[in-house]
């Protein structure tokens, strides 16, 4: 049976509450293996394959996620559409914490990081275009979906991928912002290069969690990990919402 969607969760999502007939896959790839287990089942009345990007017990950080095996996996299992979830800091007025967005650009500011599926001697050498790195069909139906649902949603941006595991100074964020960033997660890439090259329809749901640093009304707030928990918990009824719509 064909996988409507697949969903990757970020931070503080790392299960699918309502997936039913929930079947267990624990694939290996050509690349390694994902992060953890492939949960495939039932959600809202379609087949939906979830996988958290951290694994389910939070324990890769950004660097050492292996992207390939993940989307390598979810598209071994049948998907070819991938919703990915990533927490994210704002940067500008319209993405304050537990916003929603649908980002349609992206600039990434990681290194080392395998973002290729021609990193090995001997694979054919890709171009991909990636004018607009996430599939336009795709995000038109997130957004519809929000629309129809009645969520609150930021329709744009662009998203800006950070190598972490450490948040950004003000000066790196006030640089980002200047380039035209909106938005800073550390998982936005090499994951959305790779679904294009992949063949993958590939759309994101940002979780705005905080504001990224000095971008909010008190510059000078840290930022703390339950600050970022909480939020996400309290976005997560309305992504909830959104992903059965
Ligand atoms: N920066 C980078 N990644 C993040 C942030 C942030 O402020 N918040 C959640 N993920």
């Amino acid at each position: 049976m064909t996988i409507e969607l697949a969903v990757i969760g970020g931070t503080g999502v790392y299960a699918l509450g309502e997936l039913a007939d929930v079947e267990t896959h624990q694939p290996v790839t050509p690349y390694g293996a994902p992060s953890g287990p492939v949960r495939i089942g039932t959600y809202a009345g379609k087949r939906v394959a979830f996988l958290a990007r951290h694994g389910e017990g939070h324990s890769l950080p950004p660097h050492r996620i292996n992207y390939r095996a993940n989307l390598a996996a979810l598209k071994a299992l049948g998907a070819t559409r991938v919703l990915a979830l990533n927490t994210v800091g704002g940067i500008t007025e319209r993405f304050g914490p537990r916003v929603l967005a649908c980002p349609d650009q992206l600039i990434d500011y990681t290194w080392g990081r395998i973002s290729t599926l021609c990193e090995e001697p001997g694979s054919e050498v890709l171009h991909v275009d990636f004018g607009d790195p996430y599939t336009q069909a795709l995000r038109k139906q997130v957004i519809a979906a929000a629309v129809g649902a009645g969520i609150a949603m930021a329709v744009g941006g662009c998203y800006g991928a950070t190598q972490g595991p450490r948040l950004e100074t003000k000066a790196e964020i006030a640089c980002m912002r200047r380039d035209g960033c909106d938005l800073v997660g550390m998982t936005g890439m090499p994951e959305a290069g790779l679904a294009r090259e992949l063949g993958l329809d590939y759309a994101c749901l940002a979780i705005v969690a905080n504001w990224a640093a000095g971008a909010g009304p008190n510059p000078d707030e840290v930022i703390t990990l339950q600050d970022v928990l909480d939020n996400v918990a309290a976005a997560m009824d309305d992504a909830a919402r959104l992903l059965r719509a």
